[in-house]
């Protein structure tokens, strides 16, 4: 806070700005059109994905007063870590694309080591796995996976992540096809899909034997088809103990929208509930991710951490997820801005900005804990 707001009122403007809306405008004016479309878009006529972030304006908060709120602790336990804060980076795959010199997972990394917000390493990202969890430093960083058809493949990646030292596996449900997204539809971006995205792949050993011992830079056409046919497994209750089986970091299920859902995962040994619809990037039609997390949250009840996504734009969307009942919060979209306009300080700065605004907030509503803004809440008004 006193870092971004108290030096822009003493006259020290940051380059990029400090909320949301003016981020996307910069970014719209600013990136190339496939690189916009592919962060800005989302399924159908983007209907779920609108109302993720409206939703938002229909929860308000009560504030407290007389009480010290100099102090705020916004430190958070997840599986056995102590994260400074709740906020973490949600997956986001080929971000590469949003950095010129393709490394854009290095670079989220490495904001990711500025700020000592975890990083979730997307399963398609443009570096090895095993590259951007070293870029991350001392901030402990999670994987996500998009479960290969082929088992061994799965549990190859898995093992590397593991390996590597990523501390929980996040399983995509909601992807194993990809979302009618008709902005997608810009031949602009298939390039980024030419190779470089498919690093996980192109390194792991197993997808290698897979190409009949030619290597993918050798047969790039049957490498990517190769990849082609194996994405995407549908995965049903049958499969948890599978992957609990698999390794022995905890098991985050995302994705996770109905509470039924929710009791079934712990039941079947899920170490983690991830509330999200993909930002509206999967499914379209459906009700805002936020107005399902309360109910969620009550269905888990405190057994396994909640972990919510899609629609958060500002430290104050942060703080109304907590007190709905998330246990950390995942930015998307923001930090791809950030990364695609400023790199990794960029992205540094986007989430600095989200954090300040979040613990200022904390300070002004009197509540200088995690579990007084649960215990606070939040009240639904229908305008
Ligand atoms: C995503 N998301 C995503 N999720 C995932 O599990 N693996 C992935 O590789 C990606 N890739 C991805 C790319 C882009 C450009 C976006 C915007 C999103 C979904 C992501 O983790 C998260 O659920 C959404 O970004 C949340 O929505 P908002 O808040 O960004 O609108």
């Amino acid at each position: 806070q006193t870092q971004i707001y108290g030096a822009g009122l003493s006259g020290i403007v940051p380059t990029l700005p400090v909320d949301f809306a003016t981020l996307e405008k910069r970014a719209q004016a600013a990136l190339p059109s496939h690189v916009l479309t592919y962060v800005q878009g989302g399924c159908g006529d983007e209907f779920t994905q609108d109302e993720n972030a409206r939703a938002f304006r229909h929860w308000g908060m009560v504030p407290r007063m007389m009480v010290d709120a100099t102090h705020r602790d916004l430190t958070t336990d997840l599986f056995g870590l102590r994260l400074p804060s709740p906020v973490f980076m949600a997956p986001i795959g080929v971000t590469g694309m949003m950095s010129q010199d393709q490394h854009g997972d290095i670079a989220a990394a490495q904001a990711s080591a500025a700020t000592g917000v975890p990083l979730t390493a997307s399963t398609l990202s443009n570096d090895p796995l095993e590259d951007v969890q070293a870029a991350c430093g001392d901030t402990p960083a999670f994987f996500q996976l998009y479960t290969p058809r082929d088992r061994e493949l799965a549990e190859s990646l898995v093992s590397r992540a593991e390996a590597a030292g990523y501390k929980a596996i996040i399983v995509t449900l909601d992807t194993w096809v990809t979302g009618w997204r008709p902005r997608d539809l810009n031949p602009s971006n298939f390039p980024q899909l030419r190779g470089h995205v498919l690093q996980n792949y192109f390194t792991d050993p197993r997808f290698r034997a897979m190409l009949g011992g030619k290597s993918p830079e050798d047969d790039l056409r049957t490498a990517i088809g190769t990849w082609g046919a194996t994405f995407g497994k549908v995965l049903t209750w049958e499969d948890m103990s599978w992957l609990k089986s698999i390794t022995k970091l905890p098991i985050v299920l995302k994705g996770i929208c109905h509470p039924d859902d929710a009791r079934r995962a712990i039941d079947g040994g899920a170490d983690g509930i991830y509330v999200s619809n993909h930002g509206g990037r999967q499914a379209n039609g459906g009700i805002a991710a936020i107005d399902m997390l309360p109910a969620v949250a009550e269905a888990v009840n405190g057994r396994v951490p909640v972990l919510f996504d899609s629609g958060i734009r500002s430290g104050t969307d942060v703080v109304k997820a907590i007190a709905l009942g998330a246990d950390a919060v995942g930015i998307g979209r923001p930090y791809a801005y950030g990364l695609a306009l400023g790199g990794a300080e960029g992205c540094a700065h986007v989430l600095k900005c989200i954090l300040a605004e979040a613990d200022l907030l904390m300070a002004v509503n009197g509540w200088p804990t995690l579990a007084e803004v649960r215990a606070a809440g939040a009240i639904r008004t229908d305008r």
